[in-house]
């Protein structure tokens, strides 16, 4: 290792490379420039956009400010086009790299007047905004394709009806697209969070300083107007220290991707042998190398164990950040890493699960073929309710009807009427209507329910929650 060839001079306890030059590891441990290196093209428009505030406070000539704006074309034209070099050990992080470079180009006379009034403190707060308010743009787009499909597929397939669950118990059916709803009612709750979330980042840091603000009087408001913030920090102590926009971005996509987690579960277990009920299509699924039957749902199984990478990032920068004082700290370049995976996974994550639902198959006799009619006696205990009879006597009776089917050993609709008449006499000739699934689902017409034109509601509602914005 590097460091071991350092090793302290002799004689001295500790000397050698702490006394000196610089710890070949230390550099690495410090230097940000291999990830931060994402922001480049927001690290110039903000410095562009800073450049041009100085020369309305008259620390730069219009002739300088042109300088900087002309170099800056040229180092972010040297990113887009792969040719900028990054000097090892020398560029720290972006902001370094960049200046440094712009140095190169207009010399360092007229570079060097960037910085004044400015900290990389409050230069990373806006490179990092800058850069996630574009990227959740991008991911709303996602979210969006991915409630059109759950939309669309809800629409379309509305009239399937399988068992719904609870604790995993087959419990009462429900359309098909009741199911694929539940989901689109958690994905519209994202997306409404992902509006809000976006809303609080889109505000400018810019202008803040080291920590204390600007003494030139620098026009904060125009900045951030360049810049298409909407309004200012406005303290600067906060600005500079502030990462909870990366924190309540990560809180809002580990949220998603619990969502996601449970949605690729559910499908998981409906893909199964045993319940049948969805196909994978082959693009989100692979194969066994030793059992030529199988076909495993690897894209859901990743959505499932990428949600607790996503938690991670979250529970992980919340511990960084729980106990550093006010204002900078270097702990929060920590941020920055784990804000860039967690913006790919749940980018990531997303799209797949568009991909996986827009191309599943599903099997509508399959998930007819498992309801079974004591998934009836709660319709079972309706109908004498209907009659008069109060539920908690109404549950006894059907409770009663199960068991004597149980003891007959046959489903509970091929009782006879005379049997049913045997359990309780208020039983009537239409109690044989009772069994039967469309009918079951259809009673529940209230809102949020499982009929079609309360699934047909939640359908309107999502999209009502698309249009919005
Ligand atoms: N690379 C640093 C970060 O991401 C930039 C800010 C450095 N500021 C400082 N005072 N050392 O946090």
């Amino acid at each position: 290792m590097a460091a071991q060839k350092d090793a302290p001079a002799a004689g001295k306890l500790w000397g050698g490379r702490f006394t000196g030059g610089t710890d070949p590891i230390m550099v690495q441990y410090n230097e940000s420039i291999y990830f931060d290196r994402a922001f480049y093209s927001q690290d110039i428009r903000g410095s562009v956009a800073f450049a041009r505030a100085n020369q309305k406070t008259g620390l730069l000539t219009e002739q300088e400010f042109n300088e900087i704006e002309r170099g800056f074309k040229q180092v972010l034209k040297e990113w887009e086009d792969g040719t900028f070099t990054i000097q090892p050990g020398v560029d720290e992080d972006i902001h370094t790299a960049n200046e440094r470079r712009l140095g190169e180009i207009i010399g360092t006379a007229i570079a060097g007047k960037l910085h004044t009034g400015r900290s990389r403190n409050d230069q990373v707060a806006t490179d990092m905004r800058l850069w996630l308010r574009d990227q959740l743009e991008i991911l709303e787009g996602y979210l969006i394709a991915l409630l059109k499909v759950v939309a669309a597929r809800a629409e379309k397939e509305i009239d399937h009806v399988m068992p719904g669950y609870t604790h995993l118990q087959r419990a009462q059916p429900i359309r098909w697209s009741h199911w694929m709803l539940l989901y689109g009612s958690f994905f519209a709750s994202d997306l409404e969070r992902l509006r809000q979330v976006r809303a609080r980042i889109n505000k400018s840091p810019l202008g803040c300083g080291a920590l204390a603000g600007n003494p030139f009087d620098i026009d904060r408001d125009a900045m951030a107007a360049e810049l298409g913030f909407d309004g200012l920090i406005m303290n600067s102590m906060a600005g500079v220290g502030d990462r909870d926009f990366v924190v309540e971005t990560m809180q809002w996509g580990s949220t998603l991707m619990m969502h996601l987690s449970r949605w690729a579960e559910d499908l998981i277990i409906y893909s199964t042998g045993e319940f049948s009920f969805v196909k994978l299509a082959d693009t989100y699924s692979t194969g066994s190398s030793l059992m030529p039957q199988k076909k495993n749902p690897d894209s859901l199984e990743l959505i499932r164990g990428k949600s607790g990478r996503a938690f991670g990032h979250m529970t992980g920068l919340m511990m960084s950040i729980k106990g550093i004082p006010s204002t900078y700290n270097k702990d929060l370049q920590e941020s920055v890493e784990p804000l860039l995976d967690h913006v790919k996974t749940v980018g990531d994550s997303i799209q797949i699960a568009t991909g996986v639902l827009s191309t599943l198959s599903i099997f509508p006799e399959n998930m007819l073929r498992s309801l079974s009619p004591d998934m009836l006696a709660t319709d079972l205990a309706d109908y004498l309710v209907r009659k008069g009879v109060p539920f908690r006597e109404t549950h006894h009776i059907s409770g009663r009807v199960v068991a004597l089917a149980e003891k007959e050993g046959r489903p509970m609709d091929q009782l006879t009427f005379e049997q049913l008449r045997g359990v309780d006499a208020r039983f009537e000739q239409d109690v044989l209507g009772v069994f039967d699934y469309q009918k079951s689902v259809e009673m529940r017409s209230a809102k949020g329910g499982t009929s079609k034109s309360a699934v047909l509601e939640q359908i309107e509602a999502v999209k009502k929650i698309l249009a919005a914005n």
